[in-house]
């Protein structure tokens, strides 16, 4: 949701900024710009449309001289998708250039006062406000002017800004949208995450809210809204180049599902040993866990959807009580939080609005918070008391699938750690838990062998108008994430049930042809999904079932199947996830859709 990039250096500015930006498409974007000073003035070029629109109009970056500069994809919120509504925005001189990701809350009382001032308008966005307000405090500083309006604006915001007068310096700052600064040899770089610069620098540092970042070509320099320089030691950032490259895939999502047993292993393996679960980070006492009264899961989207599957998991194994809530309902709701509760926020970005403002929720109220977080050093992950990172690597596809597969995965094992800890477990079927763990990798390895068939069977669906998941327990949480990634990518609409609950509304939109995924890998509960099974066939639907190896009962009910191999109970979701997923992907490249990069979607949603 919106990407910055900034460089000022030795280098031309504009392929750098260009080639950046690209880096950071999966975010998703409608509109992008760029802003570098030229050697006399600030030269813009900002246009609708992809990227491809921006580099075809700058011949790639080189009809745009300098070598300091500001760029911007945008993600529509004030104001439609149109040329003069994308970043940067200026002021009226054409002397300051601003880049904003966030929302600026305030931007219409700001607006209003401006235009009082004579300030002349001509986008409808909060961030041109940012340009006039910074041209109006400017006084020749511009720290004084950034500071003055740090403390008029609210909402939340990372700004990269260029001026004229100031041609050898770029300034930016941040408050609850992601920004990192970065440094070498060749320059400095700002960007909203980390692939953006990785071709360049290792070298990244991170800006804490409300600090402000000076770049020179030569160095940086750190201040606080007070003026005080701040020191800064840079982080070396391990994540592989290729990560963020598709490496001969059609696409990142088709990448990250193949990446899935590499990841699983990943996130798995350093945290067991000798058959214990060990989570250095976790942070917890034992006494801690053994006090714990109920556990709050709060996140959003496709993370949401595994802190489902971990209430049943967290409960059924370890007998703790669990609570998941969608991160913008949490925050609202005034929950009852006990001294003995903790809150677990998952998020792969680590910069979900909605769940940091929920993470700030559960600290207002004087609960310990533990992130799962995929992004290291993101906001998240450092305002959580402690932090399980998932080792994914970098995602880059919208819909998240590998990142999915990572916090599924540091769920079980929060899950075994505290069943175990409050003797829940024995030893015995502590290690067979472990046992089964360890296969998961080969077994989605497995599972992706069956990719010609469900491609086959997803071409089916190019045209169909409603599909319907259901499935009871962790089938249920599968069928939310299975229904999610098709709809998501392909604009297919369709919806999870329980399929219990299909009866009390849902069963009346079955017709012929209709088709309905049901998702069976608990075994007590088989039965009862067998019988909704009949009760949609009996109404003309197609019935396709994913289920365990070994349940051939299911042919009689089923049109199609899919088996997964054998494991316990509670991890079925690692395994039923993949043909789904696979079958959103492909019934989505098999209507032509822009799978990595779908309409109006953003991989991280920075604002509310
Ligand atoms: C967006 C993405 C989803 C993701 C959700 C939460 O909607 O498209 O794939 O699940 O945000 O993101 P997070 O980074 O907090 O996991």
């Amino acid at each position: 949701m919106c990407g910055i990039v900034g460089y000022i250096g030795t280098r031309q500015a504009a392929p750098v900024i260009l080639d950046g930006l690209e880096k950071l498409e999966y975010r998703g974007y409608d509109s992008a710009g760029m802003a570098v000073y030229n050697g006399t003035s600030i030269e813009m070029v900002k246009a609708m449309g992809r990227l491809k629109v921006l580099f075809e109009l700058t011949h790639g970056g080189e009809t745009l001289p300098g070598t300091a500069g500001i760029g911007h994809t945008r993600w529509a919120t004030h104001g439609q998708p149109s040329d003069l509504n994308s970043h940067p925005h200026m002021n009226t001189e054409g002397t300051i250039s601003v880049v904003h990701n966030g929302i600026i809350e305030n931007y219409i009382a700001l607006k209003n006062k401006l235009l009082k001032k004579g300030y002349k308008f001509l986008s409808e966005t909060d961030t041109e406000v940012i340009a006039h307000l910074l041209d109006y405090y400017y006084k020749g500083n511009p720290m004084e002017a950034i500071i003055k309006v740090m403390h008029r604006v609210e909402g939340s915001y990372a700004f990269g800004i260029l001026f004229s007068e100031f041609p050898d310096r770029i300034f930016a700052v941040r408050k609850s949208s992601p920004l990192i600064v970065g440094q070498s040899k060749e320059g400095c770089f700002i960007a909203s995450d980390v692939p953006a610069i990785l071709k360049y620098t290792r070298q990244v540092c991170f800006i804490e809210d409300q600090e402000i970042v000076c770049l020179r070509r030569d160095g940086l320099k750190f201040y606080s809204v007070d003026e005080e320089e701040i020191e800064k030691e840079p982080v070396t950032i391990e994540w592989d180049t290729n990560a963020a490259e598709k490496g001969g895939y059609e696409h990142f999502m088709l990448k990250e599902i193949y990446e899935q047993p590499k990841t699983v292993f990943d996130t798995l393996n350093p945290r067991i040993r000798n058959n214990e679960v060990v989570i250095e980070e976790l942070g917890m006492t034992d006494e801690e866990i053994r006090n714990l009264g109920k556990i709050f899961i709060v996140a959003c989207g496709s993370a949401y959807h595994t802190g489902v599957t971990a209430k049943y998991v967290f409960e059924g194994m370890a007998r703790i009580p669990v609570e998941v809530d969608i991160a913008s309902e949490f925050r609202y709701r005034d929950p009852i939080i006990d001294e003995n509760d903790w809150v677990i926020v998952i998020s792969q970005s680590g910069e979900t609005a909605d769940t940091l403002a929920a993470l700030r929720e559960a600290h207002k109220r004087g609960s310990k918070v533990l992130g799962i977080v995929n992004v290291v050093g993101s906001s998240i992950a450092r305002e959580a008391d402690n932090v399980m990172y998932t080792w994914a690597g970098p995602e880059i596809s919208v819909a998240t699938t590998k990142a999915y597969s990572a916090q599924l995965i540091a769920l079980y094992l929060l899950a075994l750690k505290f069943a175990w800890v409050r003797g829940e477990l024995s030893a015995d079927e502590l290690k067979a838990y472990i046992k089964d763990l360890r296969r998961l990798p080969d077994q989605i390895e497995l599972l992706l062998g069956c990719k010609g068939r469900i491609q086959k069977f997803a071409n089916r669906y190019i045209a169909a108008k409603d599909i319907f998941f259901i499935g009871r327990g962790i089938d249920y949480a599968i069928s939310l994430e299975g229904s999610l990634k098709l709809k998501e990518i392909s604009y297919v609409h369709s919806e999870a049930y329980a399929a219990g609950e299909l009866k009390h509304g849902t069963i009346s939109l079955i017709e012929e042809g209709t088709l309905v995924a049901s998702v069976l890998t608990q075994e007590s509960l088989y039965q009862k999904t067998i019988s909704n099974i009949v009760e949609v066939k009996s109404r003309g639907a197609f019935v396709i079932a994913v289920t365990n190896e070994g349940n051939t009962e299911i042919e009689k009910a089923a049109d199609y199947v899919v088996y997964i191999p054998q494991t316990n109970r509670y991890f079925t979701n690692s395994l039923a996830i993949i043909p789904l997923q696979l079958f959103g992907y492909y019934v989505a490249v098999g209507k032509g859709c822009d799978v990595d990069k779908p309409r109006n979607l953003a991989k991280s949603v920075t604002v509310e």
